[in-house]
């Protein structure tokens, strides 16, 4: 399966991000919306970027008990919403409650798990009780999502060979931590360029500020989309 690229809108207004994103309509499928926008604007924002003609990757990392996950997914019933994401720690039977409520309100939606944050260390782990090192524990919780029954989870690039060594295809592998040869670095430490992640077996690369900072925004997506191909 071909990469795909899915532009990660860091904005903080929604009409700037529109008309940023009208040049674009034809260049790229999908944008990634956080909690940024979804908090200042509400759920309808979902509904507007897809009227935009963009599929939406909601990128909330929804974390609590399984019943309160599963009510949280619930409330979006029926926004045309792509991808969604959720914490892998939550554990097994929130991964499970959430993708039954996510069969019943989203049938359209592909839920994502989170591992490790990568803001995380090792010694940031250690300080939360987590002896491991960061790439075993991203293991561990990518085994348990993909045995709860979870179609896709977030990595760093980084981590691509290794989950792709034990997941099966049908996991899409969604990675940020992407920068083309000539972007700025910004504050990602550990990147990989996009051919490189697609070559590692990205189902979908997050890409936001090489786009969204570029002199020629359209430029910049036509030369990712290039290197994917
Ligand atoms: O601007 P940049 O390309 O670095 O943006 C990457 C996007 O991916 C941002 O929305 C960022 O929050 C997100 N992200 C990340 N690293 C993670 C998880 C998400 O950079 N581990």
């Amino acid at each position: 399966m071909a990469t795909e690229l899915i532009l990660a809108v860091d904005l903080d207004d929604k009409d700037v991000a529109k008309k940023f994103l009208a040049p674009l309509c034809g260049e790229l499928s999908w944008v990634k919306i956080g909690l940024q926008m979804f908090l200042k604007y509400g759920p309808g924002i979902v509904d507007e970027f897809a009227d935009a003609g963009f599929n939406v990757f909601l990128d909330l990392k929804l974390h609590d008990i399984p019943n309160t996950v599963a009510s949280a997914i619930k409330s979006l019933r029926g926004r045309p919403c792509g991808m969604l994401t959720i914490h892998t720690l939550g554990g097994a039977e929130m991964m499970r409650r959430a993708m039954e409520a996510a069969a019943d309100a989203l049938p359209q939606t592909r839920l994502l798990g989170v591992t490790v944050l990568t803001s995380m260390d090792e010694a940031q782990l250690s300080g939360i009780g987590v002896s491991r090192a960061p790439m075993q524990q991203v293991e561990v919780l990518a085994k348990l999502a993909a045995e709860s029954g979870m179609r896709g989870l977030v990595c760093s690039p980084l981590e691509l060979p290794c989950l792709r060594s034990f997941l099966g295809e049908e996991i899409a592998l969604v990675t940020p931590g992407i920068r083309p040869r000539t972007a700025a670095l910004d504050d990602q430490s550990r990147v990989m360029t996009p051919a490189d992640a697609a070559k590692s077996g990205a189902s979908y690369i997050v890409v936001g500020r090489p786009i969204l900072k570029a002199d020629d925004p359209v430029a910049a997506t036509r030369m990712i989309q290039q290197e994917l191909r």
